[in-house]
């Protein structure tokens, strides 16, 4: 039960800004989804969200800093699928995927894409097997840290072509695109949060798509299935989390400003234009909880095949 000063605490919540902890750079995939999401919470909240980039280690030092954030409300972070492949790529990654946090919902499904710098030699997906089977010495793999998103898929990527490359870690994938952009590094598996305006302007090459269907707004791209990798399938989910013993009347308002920012027709616009899938009936703690339950061990095992210990 709630304490008298729990109990008022949450009826005035929110009485103030709120920090949403996106544990990547600004600028980034993450931090795409983060800022439209914020704005369309905040006709609900009565508030402003205010997103803070805390990137490093894959995602995990922003994830641990909003587990030991005081449970009062104000501290939410954003993340992803990396909330559940860290558990097992660490030995610590300083928060425990089923018991840190109270789940808020899950919010939106991401494609990835395999993309190069525009002057890579290789010009579809085949090609570019071959191309890096020949050369792995020399091509140089950008992500986000182990943990992150372009982490998974790079490892994904690399067990399927056998061939293990020079990696390149960043503090998020918005700073790997830009050295991609710069021709700095050659190859970079990220989310269409943060590619889908590059392939546009043929500004990156583009390979392939992760998801099972073919991306509307990329059409032209093929998906993994379609280029012969039979299982090679990814969505990188993001959920919402509030610290653990966030009093449940917070959790159940964020829960609802969160379902009505998914619902915003500008959020939705916005996210459709990104390649991103809304996850509206999905918005809930319940639905997240049994998705970080589910994946956990389902990365746990595709690393230990991969002969990935933790670090
Ligand atoms: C980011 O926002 O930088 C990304 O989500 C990084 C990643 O996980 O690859």
């Amino acid at each position: 039960a709630l304490s008298y000063t729990g109990a008022a605490l949450a009826a005035a919540y929110p009485d103030h800004a709120i920090n949403m902890v996106v544990p990547f750079s600004a600028g980034g995939p993450t931090d795409n989804v983060a800022r439209s999401l914020a704005e369309a919470m905040r006709p609900t909240l009565g508030q402003t969200v205010v997103v803070e980039n805390k990137g490093g280690a894959g995602g995990t030092i922003g994830t641990s800093q909003v587990a030991r954030a005081k449970p009062d409300g104000y501290s939410i972070l954003l993340m992803h699928i990396g909330f559940s492949t860290a558990a097992s790529l660490y030995k610590d990654p300083g928060y425990n995927a089923f018991t840190s946090f109270e789940p808020i919902g899950l919010v939106v499904d991401v494609p990835m894409t395999i993309i190069a710098r525009s002057d890579f030699p290789p010009n579809n997906i085949q090609e570019l097997v071959e191309y890096l089977k020949k050369n792995k010495d020399k091509v140089s793999l950008a992500n986000a840290g182990i943990g992150a998103a372009s982490h998974l898929c790079g490892t994904m990527f690399s067990n399927a072509i056998g061939v293990d490359l020079l990696t390149v870690p960043y503090k998020g994938t918005g700073p790997a695109m830009n050295d991609l952009l710069g021709k700095q590094v050659d190859v970079m598996c990220d989310q269409t949060t943060n590619t889908t305006q590059h392939i546009k302007a043929g500004t990156v090459k583009a390979y392939a798509v992760t998801s099972k269907a073919r991306v509307p707004t990329l059409p032209d791209l093929p998906t993994m299935q379609e280029a012969g990798f039979k299982d090679f399938e990814v969505g990188i989910w993001h959920g919402m989390w509030a610290p653990k013993g966030t009093p449940k009347p917070v959790t159940e308002k964020l829960n609802a400003a969160l379902r009505a920012g998914l619902n915003d027709p500008e959020f939705q616009k916005r996210m459709a234009g990104l390649g991103a899938t809304v996850l509206t009936a999905d918005a809930t703690p319940e639905a997240l909880q049994k998705k970080v339950e589910q994946q956990v061990p389902q990365w746990g095992e595709l690393f230990k095949k991969s002969g990935i210990q933790p670090q």
